[in-house]
């Protein structure tokens, strides 16, 4: 396995400045998810946000992985039966549909990677609850990260929990280190067993961002080499952060004033 870099003083500071960026991208586009916007108008305004206001870069914009083509936006748009990666296009949102916004920027070379789910006009009861159940899913996850906690011990508790409601946990796509590079080791799996896969040290940073589907857990690329669907077409949702392993525990890089509510059980737990 490929070592997990640990962060400087200088990095983590580099890093706490664009989580916070990439959360303000998600503050400033919320009240604009409403009906009858499309999710090339919403790739519009980040893009503008990040580069007039922030003077950030979007990392999606031309990131180019072996074996894929350049992504053409600035950031990701996953509606309803997308799972991940979808691009912003002529789609108009209508009411009921589910969408995730996944916002990576840059600012001084650092990146800071997040997303969250969007619930368009009248939800349904379904799309509720998975989104809700994923959010919880995301951060059970996180609060089991520590020095000496292993990543099987966050895979599991987010297995177990999408399972329990009845869902699935999508294979193909994980978490990642970060830093100065977009994707990096370790490989986050939303899935596992305690005590399994690498130990967590003080210094690492890396995402926590689980995809959940009301149905089966295959997935279907598209034609388009990047969004992927899932195969049942059933919904899918996903929450990300990006997460700091510090001496006593976690810090949380990706929040906000406009943050969402915290689950009770991470209310309860902090200081
Ligand atoms: N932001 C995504 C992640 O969480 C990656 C998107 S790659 C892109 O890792 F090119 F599609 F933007
Ligand atoms: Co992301
Ligand atoms: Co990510």
């Amino acid at each position: 396995m490929e070592s997990i870099s640990i962060k400087t003083a200088e990095d983590i500071a580099g890093m706490r400045i664009a989580g916070k960026l990439a959360s303000e991208v998600l503050d400033y586009i919320t009240p604009f998810v409403k009906v009858g916007i499309t999710t090339g108008e919403i790739d519009q305004l980040c893009h503008e946000y990040m580069t007039n206001v922030q003077g950030t870069i979007p990392a999606p914009l031309n990131y180019c992985p072996p074996g894929y083509t350049p992504y053409p936006k600035a950031i990701c748009t996953s509606v309803n039966d997308v799972i991940c990666h979808g691009i912003p296009g002529d789609k108009v949102l209508k009411s009921g549909d589910s969408v995730n916004l996944d916002i990576t920027v840059i600012k001084n070379g650092y990146h800071g990677d997040t997303s969250r789910m969007f619930l368009v006009g009248e939800p349904s009861i379904l799309s509720k609850r998975l989104s809700e159940i994923t959010y919880e899913c995301m951060w059970l996850g996180i609060a089991k990260i520590k020095p000496g906690a292993h990543l099987g011990d966050i895979g599991h508790v987010i297995q177990q929990h999408a399972e329990k409601a009845g869902y699935s946990v999508v294979r193909e796509f994980c978490g990642h280190g970060i830093g100065k590079i977009f994707h990096e080791a370790p490989q986050v799996m939303h899935y596992g067993k305690p005590g399994t896969m690498e130990r967590l040290e003080a210094g690492m940073i890396f995402t926590v961002e689980p995809m959940i589907n009301a149905g089966r857990r295959e997935i279907r690329e598209m034609g388009d080499g990047w969004t992927i669907r899932t195969k049942d077409r059933s919904l899918s949702a996903q929450w990300e952060h990006t997460v700091l392993v510090t001496e006593t525990g976690y810090e949380v890089l990706t929040m906000s004033e406009g943050y969402p509510e915290l689950p009770d059980f991470i209310k309860n737990h902090q200081g």
